[in-house]
């Protein structure tokens, strides 16, 4: 199994973002709406990216991916999806209401859980009832086969899930009648599927704030899109110019999609200016403690929590992150404090001691954002650091070591 070997280093100079992955993996979804030819640019070449052509091949599409531009023609024909696709990856599960609301029925197994904690998928699958399909749950795999939509559809989400919102307005798009869903998670990468899916003839509005609204058409037609900008992997590399004590531009961004870190970042000492389409991160300075909870967009995301950890690793005083989005997201805890981080937990709560130094060991990454946390860890503790299971790492970074070595990052990755 391959890892990456990474040194102590200061990072600096200019980081080029990719197109987002959490934006990318819903839009080739939606492309199952329509048998004409969609072409999709700024996609970044990832595991998480091969394994949805995986499945769009095996629906009967055809698809062609090259220089970051995929081409997807060829009619839709299978609705059944291997338990192999979808174990690989848990955004598979979003291609269940698009095939079946084109095919009329479709299979597609249950994803199992993963290392951030128990991942259910029941408001998927009350929305897609609430959308009049019969759903059957039968080993391990979920049957979903269109019976009868009302003319108006609620679907009030429990919590503002973004996947299932992505999966319900997606599948609503080409249903008869109206369908709002309240609740609704507000990411920017909803706004970029609203986008990608109205240019396909959908009539839907609200991404972004917390009511969405689809208005069911008969049919979709073929579309070129371009994906917005990997909020996350952007600041990704923020976080690990600033915690490394750094300069640096982050380009190809869209800085209105992160305000939640740049606060952070600058109530921690770190200095930031915003351009257009480019941040400029100087981490030269000192860095304090801070409290952070973990929430919903417009909150402080997520899949930044390990990240921003190491760098209040090292911070003067006592940081807090709570984290109420994935409660037992803290895997990698236990890792860096292997690596001489003063942290513990308790009740869903990081209480993080800033320590002088990390020192350089060998780690597991437990989960995409976890490993990259610990590839920053690695960046600015003494020694070497070995990061285990790189897999997860090619699931969501592009060229992740040409761009660590492009900011004088020593970084190698080893099979
Ligand atoms: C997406 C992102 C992931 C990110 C997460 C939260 C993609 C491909 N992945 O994941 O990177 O970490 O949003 O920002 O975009 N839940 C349920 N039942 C459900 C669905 C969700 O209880 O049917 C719970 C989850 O367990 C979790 C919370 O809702 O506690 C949020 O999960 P959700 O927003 O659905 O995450 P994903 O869409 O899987």
């Amino acid at each position: 199994m391959g890892f990456f070997r990474v040194k102590k280093s200061i990072l600096n100079g200019n980081v080029r973002i990719s197109g987002a992955k959490n934006a990318a993996l819903p839009i080739l979804a939606a492309s199952l709406l329509t048998n004409d030819e969609v072409i999709i640019k700024n996609v970044p070449d990832l595991l998480d990216v091969q394994t949805m052509l995986c499945i769009i091949r095996e629906s009967g599409r055809n698809v062609e991916f090259k220089d970051g531009v995929v081409k997807i023609n060829s009619n839709v024909s299978n609705g059944t999806i291997s338990y192999e696709l979808v174990r690989k990856m848990r955004a598979s599960f979003n291609v269940l209401g698009p095939l079946a609301a084109i095919l009329g029925e479709a299979k597609v197994a249950l994803p199992g859980g993963c290392a951030i904690g128990v991942r259910p998928v029941d408001f998927h699958i009350e929305g897609l009832k609430k959308l009049g399909f019969e759903i059957e749950i039968e080993h391990g795999e979920v049957r979903a086969k269109f019976n009868k939509k009302e003319n108006e559809v609620v679907i009030s989400l429990p919590f503002p899930s973004v996947g299932a919102t992505e999966h319900l307005m997606t599948t609503a798009a080409i249903l008869n009648g109206t369908t709002i869903i309240e609740n609704a998670a507000m990411e920017p990468e909803i706004e970029d599927l609203q986008n990608f899916l109205n240019g396909m003839g959908a009539k839907i509005s609200g991404a972004g704030s917390k009511t969405i609204i689809v208005e069911g058409v008969n049919s979709l037609n073929g579309n070129i899109h371009e994906v917005i900008p990997d909020r996350i992997e952007a600041g990704t590399y923020a976080i690990a110019i600033a915690a490394t004590g750094g300069k640096g531009y982050i380009e190809k961004v869209n800085p209105s999609h992160l305000d939640a870190l740049w606060q952070v970042l600058k109530d921690t000492g770190t200095k930031l200016e915003i351009f257009e389409d480019k941040v400029f991160v100087d981490g030269t300075g000192e860095k304090r403690s801070t409290k952070i909870n973990i929430l919903p967009y417009p909150g402080f995301p997520t899949d930044l929590q390990p990240q921003i950890m190491v760098y209040l690793s090292v911070a003067k005083g006592t940081s807090t992150i709570s984290e109420n989005v994935f409660k037992n997201r803290f895997l990698h805890v236990d890792e860096l404090v292997r690596m001489g981080a003063d942290i513990y937990l308790t009740n869903g709560t990081a209480i993080i001691n800033g320590v002088e130094k990390l020192s350089g060991a060998k780690v597991e990454g437990t989960d995409l954002r976890a490993s990259a946390a610990l590839i920053i860890a690695g960046l600015i503790a003494e020694g070497i650091t070995e990061v285990y299971n790189d897999y997860h790492v090619l699931r969501g970074y592009e060229n992740i070591v040409e761009k660590i070595r492009g900011l004088n990052g020593e970084i190698e990755h080893l099979g």
